[in-house]
């Protein structure tokens, strides 16, 4: 959902609750554990730390080197969607769905709040040591002066959620993109429009400038990356690279490469020309069947489940429990699986009809307090067709 690299590293945002941390050279991965929710965001932390947050509203930082969570900054009272590190590496910005601005310094302590939002804030980007930008779901891209903790300004005013933004301060600009699929870059002096590239595809997920600053990539909810040379504005790659989905991440490991996060669980690196060169490393998920060869149950359970959940309880790692078993199994009796407490004291036991209900009533309704996300099954026939695959699946 967010990633960073280097010439040498890579972080990923996982859904599973993780931070991958990538080695390039070979691919091989080492998983950062403490996230209690999906992990939407990750920044490097000079010298040798990094920075997440997600959707259980904290912020963590890491030592890399150990691979351990080092502090936990607590506050936000919403999910956490983008963090930021100042240049001069000695503060932290935190988006917060919550409406806030969190500003940390490195030893983990809460320097102040920003507020000023009309609603949640998905990004946050230090345009320099002294100055922070933001945008949110209120559709306005805001600037901040860090030291006194006051807003100097709205940017700009764009009709909907503005989700993603990338700054070249050497070069005076700064771009969004947003869930129209509405891509502007924007000068920094005075927020005149720089060039518009909206491409039609929507929502933007991803932005990313390369290092030196000559390509900004885009990533949209459509499986696409595009991208575009700063010194005219003009596209010089457009490809899909996500057949399955979003590209939820971004970022230049060099001036010649791309990582691109996708729901596919994997990192795949880009080449600039925007052909796609071998995948950095993948999860395989159980079924690639195509969904016009699924049957209803299975194309229901692959569309809304199977990011969260396995079938077989192989160990693959997702941010829900395994489902094997599921039909007669109480409630939270998953061993090992860290599950909210209120579905660890439920007393449900998992039935056609309690799992019925679930989808029906949605989880929030259903199991008030769960950490499952709000999702609803209305079509009754989808609910049983979802069922009986399940019954057939999970024995
Ligand atoms: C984005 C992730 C996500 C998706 C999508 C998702 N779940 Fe879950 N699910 C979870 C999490 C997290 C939990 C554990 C909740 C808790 O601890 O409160 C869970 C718990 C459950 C449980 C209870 C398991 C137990 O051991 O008690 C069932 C049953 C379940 N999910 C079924 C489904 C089905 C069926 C779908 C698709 C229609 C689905 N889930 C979609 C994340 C997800």
């Amino acid at each position: 959902m967010a990633a960073a690299a280097t010439a040498t590293v890579a972080l990923t945002a996982s859904f599973d609750n993780s931070v991958g941390l990538w080695t390039l050279a070979d691919g091989s991965v080492r998983w950062l554990e403490g996230h209690r929710a999906a992990v939407k965001a990750v920044a490097f932390l000079p010298p040798d730390g990094a920075v997440s947050a997600g959707d259980d509203f904290a912020v963590i930082l890491w030592d890399l080197a150990a691979a351990t969570p080092t502090h936990r900054l607590e506050g936000h009272q919403g999910s956490v969607a983008d963090v930021a590190v100042s240049p001069d590496g000695t503060r932290i910005a935190s988006a917060g769905w919550d409406g806030k601005i969190g500003l940390w310094r490195t030893d983990g302590t809460l320097e102040r709040w920003l507020t000023g939002h009309d609603g949640a804030v998905n990004a946050v980007a230090f345009v320099d040591d002294a100055t922070l930008a933001s945008a949110s779901a209120d559709g306005s891209l805001r600037l901040w002066s860090v030291e006194e903790g006051a807003e100097r300004g709205v940017l700009a005013r764009h009709g909907f959620a503005i989700n993603v933004l990338a700054v070249d301060r050497a070069a005076g600009w700064i771009a969004y993109g947003a869930v129209d699929g509405g891509t502007r870059v924007l000068a920094l002096a005075d927020g005149a429009t720089l060039a518009d590239l909206t491409a039609g595809r929507r929502p933007i997920l991803a932005l990313a400038r390369s290092p030196d600053g000559a390509d900004l990539a885009i990533g949209d909810g459509e499986g696409h990356v595009m991208v575009v040379e700063t010194a005219g504005w003009t596209t010089v790659a457009d490809s899909l690279v996500a057949a399955r989905g979003p590209v939820w991440a971004l970022s230049f490991s060099d001036g010649a490469h791309l990582v691109a996060g996708g729901i596919d669980d994997s990192a795949a690196i880009v080449a600039r020309a925007g052909t796609q060169a071998p995948v950095l490393g993948t999860v395989q998920r159980p079924f690639l069947v195509p969904p016009a060869e699924m049957d209803n149950g299975e194309r229901q359970f692959q569309r809304k489940c199977s990011v969260c959940h396995t079938l077989t309880g192989d160990g693959e790692r997702r941010a829900g429990p395994t489902l094997a078993g599921i039909f007669g199994r109480r409630a939270g009796a998953v061993a090992g699986y860290r599950y909210s407490d209120m579905l660890a004291a439920s007393d449900i036991v998992w039935t056609a009809d309690s799992l019925g209900a679930l989808f029906d009533l949605g989880p929030e309704h259903y199991v008030p307090g769960s950490n499952m996300p709000m999702q609803r099954i209305t079509d009754a026939g989808d609910r049983h067709d979802l069922i009986e695959f399940l019954r057939q699946h999970t024995e």
